[in-house]
């Protein structure tokens, strides 16, 4: 299937979720215009949070970023809009909090690089493969 450029994936990341902000993420990402196609609670075991940052498996952060990934319950969900993976990229913001800009999810809920409550893909190619790592083809509307 050739990737389609007006859909992204997100996970709305441990730290969001245990702060109690996964009503306030859903709203910032709705009132930007995104439509939902998929959404899930869940949780990533280990082995799913290594398979998911495979791309990451050298980087020296990559058992923090599992652990933390596989700490608690996420949501996750496959969203719509025009340019996704870019208009979603600039509404979460840089990856480090401290330098997210104003108004930002990360900058609003994320308290430190490695903690940074969201998750965004960075292609359409990734975000297709994202998406069919949580949800079958009847689960994305
Ligand atoms: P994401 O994939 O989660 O949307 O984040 P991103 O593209 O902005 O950043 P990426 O380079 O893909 O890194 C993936 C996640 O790894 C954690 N990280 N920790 N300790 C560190 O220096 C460090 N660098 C990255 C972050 O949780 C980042 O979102
Ligand atoms: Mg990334």
């Amino acid at each position: 299937m050739t990737p389609v450029t007006n859909r992204t994936f997100t996970m709305i990341k441990p730290d969001a979720v245990r702060s109690g902000n996964i009503g306030n993420i859903l709203q910032d990402i709705l009132a930007a215009g995104f439509q939902l196609k998929a959404l899930k609670y869940t949780q990533l075991s280990e082995q799913d949070a290594q398979k998911f940052y495979t791309v990451h498996k050298e980087r020296p952060f990559f058992g923090e970023l599992v652990d933390f990934m596989s700490s608690g319950p996420i949501v996750a969900a496959v969203l719509e809009k025009d340019d996704a993976v870019n208009a979603f990229r600039t509404l979460i913001g840089a990856t480090n909090p401290a330098d997210a800009a104003e108004g930002t999810i990360r900058k609003k809920y994320a308290q430190s690089v490695g903690e940074n409550s969201i998750h965004g893909s960075d292609s359409d190619e990734n975000a297709m493969i994202e998406a069919s790592f949580f949800f079958s083809g009847r689960e994305i509307l």
